[in-house]
């Protein structure tokens, strides 16, 4: 599936009140990211900020810097700026940040780039705001994450839903041609288990990150419930993000 800006935005609107209590998946992803995190910033921007979590904890670390978040749902910025009211959160896209060339020492987005298929202008638009010098640290999803739900949908007979992931040479390419200077791109699976096929699928749709369900019968539902359950390990029920961790320098 390739999702439109409106159609992701109506998405998380829906998942914002709640994204905190399921989005255990990605808060732990976003903990890989925030040990990148440079000892000094003075201006940063947390980009698909959701409810601006990690943004409160950017304001937190770099307590004198001017930390904004910017996400495209206007539900989760209102979540957001209801949670911090003390620091700053705009509705935005990442197709066309509101800030000047040259301004930003550190950009950190968790998860939000997979959910932009232009990755060219994306990272020239990442590109153009950080100052020389300044990092950008990304985490976003790769090909082979939510296997798992792909197939069961697949094998009852339903369109999947999960989102067509780009290759890590699209994301590399993307970002020579934005001219950073110096990158590392790492890709790693990372796995999740959850108690119940209802934990799993809600731990993806109850956040927003899919286009919905769609229309399924009993009949399908069932069996992707049982399909999900084949997977059970003593752990619970695998969930797979293939995860890419990018740190870029201007
Ligand atoms: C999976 S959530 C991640 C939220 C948060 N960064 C976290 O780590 O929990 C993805 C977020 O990216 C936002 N997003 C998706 N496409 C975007 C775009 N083009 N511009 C800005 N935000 C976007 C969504 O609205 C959503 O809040």
């Amino acid at each position: 599936m390739i999702a439109a800006a409106p159609e992701v935005r109506r998405s998380f609107d829906r998942g914002a009140a709640r994204y905190r209590q399921l989005a255990q998946a990605q808060a732990r992803m976003g903990t890989l990211l925030w040990q990148k995190c440079p000892q000094t910033a003075d201006t940063v921007l947390d980009l698909g900020s959701g409810p601006g979590h990690w943004t409160a904890r950017l304001a937190e670390s770099y307590s004198d810097a001017s930390v904004l978040g910017l996400d495209l749902s206007p539900a989760m910025v209102r979540q957001a700026r209801h949670s911090y009211p003390e620091i700053g959160f705009v509705q935005g896209n990442a197709y066309s940040l509101p800030l000047q060339n040259n301004s930003l020492d550190l950009l950190f987005s968790n998860l939000a780039l997979q959910w932009c298929p232009d990755l060219r202008p994306l990272l020239t638009g990442i590109h153009r705001v950080l100052k020389p010098g300044g990092r950008a640290l990304i985490t976003s999803l790769l090909p082979g994450s939510l296997e798992e739900i792909h197939q069961a949908w697949s094998q009852a007979g339903a369109l999947s839903r999960v989102l067509n992931f780009q290759p890590e040479a699209a994301y590399q390419k993307a970002v020579t041609a934005a001219g950073f200077s110096h990158f590392h791109l790492e890709a790693s699976p990372q796995v999740f288990y959850y108690p119940t096929s209802r934990d799993l699928l809600q731990s993806v749709t109850g956040i927003g990150a899919s286009g919905g369900a769609g229309f399924l019968s009993k009949d399908q539902y069932r069996r992707i419930h049982q399909q999900l359950e084949q997977r059970r390990t003593p752990q619970g029920l695998p969930l797979t993000y293939q995860l890419l961790v990018m740190e870029l320098i201007k």
